[in-house]
């Protein structure tokens, strides 16, 4: 089989040292990478690099082999563009079809799907003719991974960062994937919202009441949506062990009252809304400002409890928009259909996805099995597999749903 062809096109930023591990998983995971950096790209990273990298000439002018007509061919031979990093400069070129050296060229020539992955001083990323000229990307089709937050060129932190080179080869491997589907990019122009991992409810300063969800099942959840050209907003609680899926808004949140506001506000504006997230029903009545401490002798007081908002049940009778589409999830240990059925009619949500818990099951792992309830009466089944397969039939469900 033919390797698939990924253009890697590189534009003048600092983040293009970066660029070098996205080219070399690219090259190890079987794709034949043409790397066509900007000649500003090269006063960061030279033109022996890329080629070495990439075990392809690296060209960045039309005036090199133009018997071979490079800046038609390179773009219409392409499976995938990716442009990383993309600076402010390179999304106003995109956006306008400006062609003026080879990787413009390429842009205006392809007729498969393209990345971009912008990285920038967040000023330029705010700024409203680049988020204008973003906006056209996407709307053209174009995914956008949405820049992540931190450290920038010197001392200065901010949105704007590249995503990790991990992060960005996964969003190029999945956008391949559906590419070759021919499903690509059909949650473009949508905005959704999921919830993942587990609250904590403290009890001092050091304790808490907290649950095993790992947060994997919504990550799964708001990487296919990127890749499916969504823009996302994730709140996460707890879920420290994982990575800033790329393209994804993160907000952090560690109790169920804070997951409610965080939740809440994004919804404003969203078409969909899971809650993959494990909501803890209760809280501790009392939190103990200093720590707790054992005294002997002394039996220690039971632990009273207060309830906790729902907040499935709440966005879900009173929506944030019409036509809004909203996804909770169910853990049942016994009878898990009808207690599903029971819960989905209970929480007046649209779909409700049933997993069956047990020790080893769901919690933590790579693979995820469930049945997906709508309030239509539908039942989806879902077998064992990878939690992007159950994220992508949730997406295809929800898609369905949204007017
Ligand atoms: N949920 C929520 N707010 C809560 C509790 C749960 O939004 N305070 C959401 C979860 O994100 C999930 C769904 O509701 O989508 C799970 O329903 P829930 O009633 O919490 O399930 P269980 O706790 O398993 O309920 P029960 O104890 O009734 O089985």
């Amino acid at each position: 089989m033919e390797k698939p062809k990924v253009v890697l096109g590189i534009s003048g930023g600092i983040a293009a040292y970066k660029a070098c591990e996205l080219l070399r998983r690219l090259t190890e995971s079987g794709h034949d990478v043409r790397v066509v950096p900007t000649a500003s790209a090269l006063q960061f990273v030279g033109e022996a690099t890329w080629s070495a990298l990439s075990g392809n000439p690296a060209s960045t002018e039309v005036w090199e082999s133009v018997h071979e007509v490079p800046h038609v061919r390179i773009g219409q031979a392409a499976d995938l563009v990716v442009v990383a990093p993309a600076t402010a400069d390179m999304l106003a070129k995109a956006a306008h079809g400006i062609a003026d050296d080879l990787l413009t060229n390429t842009l205006l020539t392809a007729r498969c799907p393209v990345i971009f992955a912008p990285a920038m001083h967040t000023e330029m990323w705010e700024h409203p003719a680049t988020q204008e000229n973003v906006a056209t990307l996407r709307r053209r089709g174009a995914v956008v991974i949405e820049p992540a937050v931190g450290r920038l060129t010197g001392v200065d932190t901010g949105k704007g960062r590249l995503p990790e080179p991990g992060e960005i080869f996964d969003v190029c491997r999945r956008v391949l994937a559906r590419g070759a589907a021919g499903a690509e990019q059909d949650m473009a122009g949508l905005h959704v919202v999921v919830s993942a991992g587990g609250t904590r409810e403290p009890l001092d300063p050091v304790r808490f009441i907290g649950n095993r969800s790992s947060g994997k099942q919504g990550y799964a959840l708001a990487r296919t949506a990127v890749a499916r050209g969504a823009r996302v907003t994730l709140v996460a609680a707890n879920t420290t062990g994982l990575p800033d899926p790329a393209g994804v808004d993160v907000l952090p949140v560690g109790t169920a009252v804070q997951l409610r506001e965080a939740v809440l506000k994004a919804a404003a504006d969203a078409d969909a809304v899971v809650m993959a997230a494990a909501v803890a029903d209760f809280r501790p009545a009392r939190y103990a400002e200093g720590k707790i401490k054992k005294q002997e002798g002394v039996e220690p007081e039971p632990i009273a409890l207060v309830r906790n908002p729902d907040v499935l049940a709440e966005i879900s009778a009173d929506r944030a928009r019409a036509g809004q589409v909203i996804v909770g999830f169910a853990a049942e240990t016994d009878d898990v259909l009808a207690n599903g059925r029971a819960k989905l009619a209970r929480k007046r949500c649209d779909l409700l996805v049933v997993n069956e818990v047990g020790e080893r099951r769901t919690f933590g792992s790579e693979e995820n099995e469930a049945v997906v309830l709508g309030a239509d009466g539908s039942e989806t089944p879902v077998p064992f597999g990878p939690k992007e397969a159950l994220a992508d039939t949730v997406w295809d469900l929800v898609r369905a749903r949204i007017r």
